[in-house]
């Protein structure tokens, strides 16, 4: 029976199965730097994104054999020198597809038509008369171009929506062709800057790396039609914030929504007073309950297999 240090807020019924099992759980609520006092005889650690773990942790935690990240994305986890160490890491594909999808397309709408001004007006009693030159117009959606940047299993669900709910032709760029979606989405795939060129509606879906950091910068920017929406639920890097900034002010685009942001939780001051066709959500991209508790359940199941001596069932290395 193994001891699991558990960083991730677990509902009661989750942490019991790990305890049914037979395995001590720890639950440490660590400043990062005392993390190490926790992992000392640690066999797994379940963790999140906002918890970085690396080569002090792994150093400190001479048996550990599984990090569970509670999230698809795992830059916050030195995979390669847990490699090394032979650590398996884990994380939660699938299970956030559609969540994820959806919020993407929740800013992409709500960045169009304007959804939290017009709710920001109401509330303050400002309600514009209706008008054929009102305030708060937005942009069709219904049959515009989507570029998804980045056509992995987000990026194709966020393409669904945009084709078989509103008729959206379908531009992608991705490292591999996708035959596939090409077939059922009759997605085209363009290079990026044709892509940028072509797209109203730009959905980032790229992990974040050494290669896509700042992949949107002041040069991408230029090439976006003055009428595009650029929507990011993958990692706040992605984008560089300042000429983010600097293209919303200057009209080099129209719009954005963005579900994370390159220091969070700071944020860029200058995108907090954009507020026309500029929505921010908090990195709430996979938040259903039914699908955090998913991702908590597929953490679990992670870990419990490696302790039982079996192969984990995501994992992102081979340990
Ligand atoms: C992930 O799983 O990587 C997401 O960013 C969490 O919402």
């Amino acid at each position: 029976m193994g001891i699991i240090v558990c960083m991730a807020d677990l509902l009661p019924e989750q942490l019991e199965r790990l305890a049914h099992e037979g395995h001590e759980v720890r639950l440490p609520k660590p400043a990062a730097d005392s993390l190490i006092a926790f992992v000392a005889d640690a066999d797994a650690l379940i963790c999140m994104l906002t918890h970085s773990i690396g080569k002090r942790e792994f150093d400190a935690s001479p048996g550990l054999k599984v990090v569970a990240n509670v999230a698809v994305g795992y830059e916050n986890i030195d995979v390669s020198a847990a490699k090394t160490r032979g650590i398996i890491v884990t994380n939660t594909p699938d299970v956030l597809t559609e969540a994820t999808a959806d919020h993407a397309f929740a800013l992409l709408l709500a960045a169009a038509r304007r959804v939290p001004e017009a709710d920001r007006c109401v509330r303050s009693h400002d309600f514009p008369s209706w008008g054929l030159q009102q305030p708060l117009m937005g942009i069709d959606v219904g049959g515009k171009n989507l570029g998804i940047v980045g056509m992995g299993r987000i990026g194709a669900a966020v393409a669904r929506r945009g084709h078989h709910g509103f008729g959206m032709p379908i531009f992608y760029h991705s490292r591999t062709r996708k035959p596939e979606l090409e077939r059922e989405l009759h997605a085209q795939f363009l290079p990026l800057g044709e892509l940028l060129a072509t797209s109203d509606f730009v959905s980032v879906h790229v992990p974040a790396t050494s290669e896509t950091q700042h992949l949107f910068d002041a040069a991408a920017f230029a090439q976006m039609k003055p009428t595009a929406i650029l929507v990011n639920v993958a990692r706040g890097a992605i984008v560089d914030e300042g000429a983010l900034v600097h293209a919303l002010r200057n009209h080099t685009i129209a719009g954005a929504g963005l579900d994370v942001f390159e220091h969070e939780p700071l944020i860029h001051p200058g995108l907090l007073e954009l507020q026309e066709r500029v929505v921010l959500s908090p990195h709430l991209g996979s938040a259903t309950a039914e699908t955090r508790t998913r991702m908590g359940e597929m953490a679990i199941d992670n870990v419990l297999a490696v302790l039982a001596g079996l192969p984990a069932l995501t994992p992102v290395n081979s340990g």
